[in-house]
């Protein structure tokens, strides 16, 4: 993804929205939410640098980009997503335990391969960008290949990412398990060469608490204690076969989510994807320790694994956060993670509101990671990570659109219908890494070049 410098200075004319804070549970509440109708978003060195009214024109020295009538919001988040999955997205038929020994285990064995493992983080990398998604926190495989690969072409993107090697010692096949002395100088060695390069992170990644022995889990632990500046993510109580087993593995435990408690796994940096069958003591332990819950709407429906209990975890002041969980989840999309939520609450007679989905997929998500100065926000000073959508494609949702009487139905309509497609324009730190082409064959153009070809045009 090289292509040609991007202009020092662009200003990009739309209807900008995004959030001041937390719209909350519950009905509607416009009180967090920033929508600046028709207005310019000025980006100076890849970073956000002011906003002001449609009708004052920036000056010559900007490249103006003109997308009035379509909706500007910040890059999404996707807090939980596995880079080695895109094969087996929509394979038919099991619950989570046997999904995983038929159809992922094996699509993740073949990362071992330097080659295979390169070309599926990039192809990665691109899809998230052409689906809107700028920043993530990833699940690679148990191998470092695979790490480097997802490193490499996140940095080759500017992108936001944060990942390391999943921890695997227990109950995988062979060729997917590490063991302790092996893992711990793996992970030395990727956080050496990777935490705090650029944009990008590193997680210590025990996969969840079947896969790992007590003491992987508790090397895991002291790595944390050793790097305090590093993530961690894993998966926590998603299906009820699973948390049976664990309660045989870990009899001392008090809960699943005790199990990485007692290894020392929880902090404020700590995502743990699902968190379906969890109690009010486990919600409490969570906002003890300002952990989240990546909730994976999509993947749950998928794989029948539970509704979510997002209620709940905002009366205990627990941290949710959005993820597709692909390949659990059928799709990269954030609309389409945000929809499912949408339903999944629905199911359980609570009415998500398109703020609330949004603003936990941009602030909400980037506050979580403690990433808020970053990312999450149109706040002058964050880097340019934006995205440009049509607020309706096809005749049907045009039609719905049109009818939207205020912000909040038309947002809801977006997020409902919308999907990659409704995609305009992807940028990273200022940077267009996705943009859509307008001759309706479908295809898609992926390399940095539409600003070169404004500038060629302008
Ligand atoms: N639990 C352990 N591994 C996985 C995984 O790859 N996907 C999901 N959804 N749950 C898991
Ligand atoms: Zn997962």
């Amino acid at each position: 993804m090289s292509g040609a410098q991007p202009h020092p200075r662009r200003a990009l004319r739309a209807d900008l929205l995004d959030f001041t804070g937390d719209p909350g549970m519950g009905a509607p509440s416009f009180g967090a939410v920033r929508h600046r109708a028709d207005h310019w978003l000025l980006i100076e060195h890849g970073r956000i640098a002011a906003v002001q009214p449609g009708a004052q024109v920036p000056g010559s020295e900007w490249l103006c980009e003109d997308y009035r009538g379509q909706l500007l919001i910040p890059g999404l988040i996707d807090t939980h997503v596995h880079s080695v999955q895109l094969d087996v997205i929509a394979s038919y038929g099991a619950e989570l335990l046997d999904w995983l020994e038929r159809f992922t285990f094996p699509a993740e064995a073949r990362h071992a391969d330097a080659v295979h493992a390169q070309g599926q983080a990039e192809a990665f990398a691109d899809a998230l960008l052409a689906h809107g998604t700028t920043s993530a926190v990833v699940f690679p495989s148990v191998h470092a290949t695979s790490v480097n690969a997802l490193f490499d072409a996140a940095q080759r993107r500017g992108m936001r990412l944060i990942t390391g090697k999943v921890l695997m010692d227990r109950h995988a096949p062979e060729g997917l398990r590490d063991d302790v002395p092996q893992a711990l100088a793996q992970c030395e060695a990727l956080i050496a060469r990777w935490h705090g390069t650029g944009r990008l992170a590193y997680a210590v990644t025990p996969r969840f608490a079947a896969s790992s022995t007590p003491e992987q889990l508790a090397m895991a632990g002291a790595l944390l204690q050793r790097h305090r500046s590093v993530y961690m993510q894993t998966h926590v109580a998603e299906n009820r076969a699973e948390v049976a087993w664990i309660a045989e593995l870990f009899p001392e435990a008090r809960s699943y989510l005790d199990v990485y408690h007692r290894a020392g796994l929880l902090n404020e940096r700590a995502v743990l994807a699902h968190g379906i069958w969890l109690d009010d003591a486990d919600r409490a332990l969570l906002a003890d320790s300002g952990a989240q819950i990546a909730h994976s709407p999509s993947s749950n429906l998928f794989l029948g694994s539970g509704l979510f209990d997002w209620q709940a975890m905002s009366d205990a002041k627990a941290a949710v956060s959005l993820a597709s969980d692909v390949g659990g989840g059928t799709s990269l999309s954030m609309l389409r993670t945000m929809a499912d939520a949408y339903r999944v609450q629905a199911l359980r007679g609570v009415r998500l509101s398109a703020f609330k989905a949004l603003h936990t997929a941009t602030l909400g998500a980037a506050q979580a990671l403690h990433l808020d100065h970053e990312i999450g926000s149109l706040e002058p000073g964050r880097a340019a990570d934006v995205t440009v959508w049509d607020w309706a494609t096809g005749a049907v949702a045009r039609g719905r659109d049109a009818l939207a009487r205020d912000l909040h139905e038309r947002l809801f309509a977006w997020m409902m219908l919308g999907d990659e497609r409704n995609l305009v324009t992807t940028l990273v730190a200022g940077r267009t890494q996705y943009k859509r082409r307008n001759d309706d064959s479908g295809a898609s153009e992926t390399a940095d070049d539409a600003n070169a070809r404004r500038a060629a045009a302008a």
